[in-house]
């Protein structure tokens, strides 16, 4: 078999760059490696940079999005029982939209499966060949079969753990990680949430985060130790803990209820260069991971999926590769920015254990800097919502 470019992953990078492609004619071949309930069951953060809801748009996948999602124009920052918001619209004229990315993946399988498109799920001992030939191609097993697909291109969008970024030889690959030595501990209820935007609250206890997925589905985050677990924490315990790190007020109105999903979330910065190795190119989680303060996960997955959506095309209608040759560099460049921006709003919001005073005086110090100076929220603002493509 045959296909201009195999997209290995079928999470919110492959499913976009794939819905994109088709756009513009461009035949893929999704391969996934778990099932769609499975892909689909995952919670993950709701939090779109305006450019991921353009690419939404290009795609023609925005229509539910627009109909439930939530335009937020700012969030609040807690510390030290304050509490102030910073403003988006008034710095940057943008906002950002809280849509559960749960979502926006099953938005775009519909999306692939209304174009027909070719999607393998539960496949296994996926192996990339020839990456670094004109001839590349992938062998996977698939009911029962070993297949052999052969292409143009392969789109590396399977993650962390998945197998594409392996597939730079160790003596190309350049990684670059910070481990923080602290968790989340997430809980969602069906409650309405305890503000209309996002309270990220960083108290001496620890950081915490009241978020939300609609008017009747909660997100809530405290941090906790990397060796904690989720059975250590009845909802009772999360709920109390909670209330002692948002302000008093918010503390006061939070509706709690039963947990119907409690995990925990290593953070954790990580940075694959290159990005591209002859005609492989990696998307999203299989390139970088950031740390969940500003949600920014998807959101860099959605510049990766752009700039190769536009080399891809040029490719496709000209012949001409000079965005494909410039897109590890041109996705990098905004991916360290954005892995800046995580580090700083994570560094900046929790307490590290074995914090010294002056530490933690220079975190206040910085928030109150924060809360006095527009300048220092603008900056603050022009992240959030997205650096430019
Ligand atoms: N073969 C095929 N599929 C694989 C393989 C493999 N060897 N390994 C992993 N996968 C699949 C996973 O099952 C998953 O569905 O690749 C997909 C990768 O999806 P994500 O991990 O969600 O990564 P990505 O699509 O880049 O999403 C980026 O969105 O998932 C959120 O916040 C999360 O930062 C992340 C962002
Ligand atoms: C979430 O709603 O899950 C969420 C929101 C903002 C973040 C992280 C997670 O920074």
């Amino acid at each position: 078999m045959r296909t201009q470019v195999v997209i290995v992953g079928g999470g919110p990078s492959g499913l976009l760059l794939g819905q994109l492609l088709h756009r513009a004619g461009i035949e893929t071949v999704v391969l996934e490696r778990q099932s769609r309930a499975y892909v689909l069951g995952r919670i993950r953060a709701g939090v779109l940079e305006r450019g991921l809801v353009g690419l939404m748009g290009e795609a023609g996948v925005d229509a539910r999005m627009k109909a439930e999602g939530f335009v937020h124009d700012g969030t609040q920052i807690a510390y030290d029982h304050e509490m102030f918001r910073v403003d988006f619209a008034e710095h940057t004229g943008a906002t950002v939209l809280v849509y559960g990315q749960t979502e926006v993946t099953r938005d775009l399988y519909e999306a692939r499966d209304a174009t027909g498109g070719d999607t393998r799920f539960e496949v296994d001992n996926v192996v990339i060949d020839g990456a670094d030939t004109d001839a590349p191609y992938v062998m996977f097993d698939h009911e029962g079969k070993r297949v052999r697909i052969d292409c143009d291109f392969v789109a590396g969008c399977d993650g962390f753990h998945g197998v594409s970024r392996k597939t730079i030889p160790d003596a190309v690959r350049r990684d670059y990680e910070k481990v923080y030595p602290f968790g989340w501990l997430g809980v969602l209820s069906e409650t309405p949430p305890v503000h209309p935007e996002l309270i990220y609250a960083n108290s001496d206890r620890g950081f915490a985060l009241c978020s939300m997925r609609n008017a009747n589905l909660s997100r809530y985050y405290i941090q906790c130790e990397m060796s904690d677990s989720p059975d250590n924490w009845t909802d009772d315990a999360f709920w109390d803990e909670l209330r002692r790190r948002i302000p008093q007020a918010a503390a006061d109105t939070l509706v709690t209820g039963p947990s119907i999903e409690k995990s925990i979330a290593p953070l954790r910065s990580y940075v694959c260069e290159p990005m591209r190795w002859g005609r492989l190119f990696l998307c999203g989680d299989a390139a970088h991971i950031v740390p969940p303060t500003g949600a920014k996960g998807l959101n860099t997955a959605a510049s990766d999926v752009h700039y190769l959506n536009q080399g891809l095309r040029q490719f496709y209608a000209t012949g001409d590769s000079h965005e494909l040759d410039a897109y590890s560099s041109n996705a990098l460049a905004r991916v360290w920015k954005t892995q800046r921006f995580s580090w700083w709003f994570s560094n900046l919001m929790h307490r590290y254990p074995g914090q010294s005073d002056f530490d933690r005086n220079m975190q206040l110090a910085e928030l109150a800097f924060l809360r006095d100076s527009p300048e220092a929220q603008a900056a603050m603002a022009q992240n959030y919502v997205g650096l430019p493509y």
